[in-house]
């Protein structure tokens, strides 16, 4: 029988790009997004899902993932990056919103697959650099994604399955060319570092992605791993 794997946000960048991938190596896809790209339609299960209506989230997985027994892959890829600008100057309903999506939703997410008692090998979190890097400007996206990683470390230990926390590395796509098309690098010096480093596209992010996952079993469960700072 294929393998599945469930992943979240694929209407467009890295999760757009993991779909097809994994569409092309035979794998079952399920997804929840607010949008259906084209591309995609007839091709993987689907449920519309605002991330944002935490409300939502657990129905939504229930109802996508109801006849599902295993997955291979749970990717939690869906993400905001939030507004660049100074912590002081960020709104706390502006924080809430980055950390409901890039954070609570996931822990819903994770409860939902418990409940359902899904058999699932490996649960990959895509993570960031921002988690750990705390660059001038990154506020309510780096706290969300350290809070991730905790929040991955804390289910680690009671969920059966082998669960790493991903900095992808830089991908072109609309996050971050929203970030260098958008901020101004004088303010937020880190933008001028990202503008200069070597970019994937999202299909070679994939690809790469697709290819690390089963080796990412050698780490510890729980564990924040940087792709860029590995060598596999
Ligand atoms: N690009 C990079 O260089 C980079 C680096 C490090 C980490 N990352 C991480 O990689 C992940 C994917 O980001 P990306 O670069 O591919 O950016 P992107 O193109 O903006 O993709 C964001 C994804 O999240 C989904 N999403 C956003 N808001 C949602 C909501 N309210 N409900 C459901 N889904 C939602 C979007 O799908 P819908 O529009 O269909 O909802 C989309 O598929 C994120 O977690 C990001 O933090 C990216």
């Amino acid at each position: 029988m294929a393998n599945s794997v469930f992943i979240t946000g694929v209407g467009s960048g890295l999760g757009l790009a993991l779909a097809k991938g994994f569409i092309s190596q035979g794998f079952n896809v399920y997804a929840l997004s607010r949008h259906l790209p084209k591309e995609l339609e007839n091709k993987i299960n689907f449920v519309e899902c605002d991330l944002q209506a935490l409300e939502t989230v657990y129905i939504s997985v229930e109802k996508l993932l109801k006849d599902v027994k295993t997955l291979k892959y749970v990717v939690l890829n869906a993400g905001i990056l939030g507004d660049i600008k100074e912590i002081h100057n960020t709104k706390m309903y502006e924080i809430q919103k980055v950390m409901d999506i890039n954070v609570w939703a996931n822990k819903i997410i994770l409860d939902a697959l418990m409940d359902l008692n899904i058999k699932i090998d490996q649960i990959i979190g895509i993570s960031s650099g921002a988690a750990v890097n705390g660059n001038k400007g990154w506020g309510a996206y780096s706290i969300s994604k350290a809070s991730l990683n905790m929040l991955l470390k804390l289910y680690s230990r009671e969920i059966d399955a082998h669960i790493i926390s991903l900095a992808p590395g830089l991908i072109k796509t609309p996050m971050l060319n929203y970030i260098l098309e958008n901020i101004d690098d004088n303010k937020f010096p880190s933008v001028k570092r990202l503008r200069e480093a070597p970019k994937m596209t999202p299909e070679e992010a994939s690809e790469k992605l697709i290819a690390v996952f089963p080796k990412l079993k050698q780490f510890e469960s729980g564990s924040f791993i940087d792709i860029r700072k590995i060598n596999i």
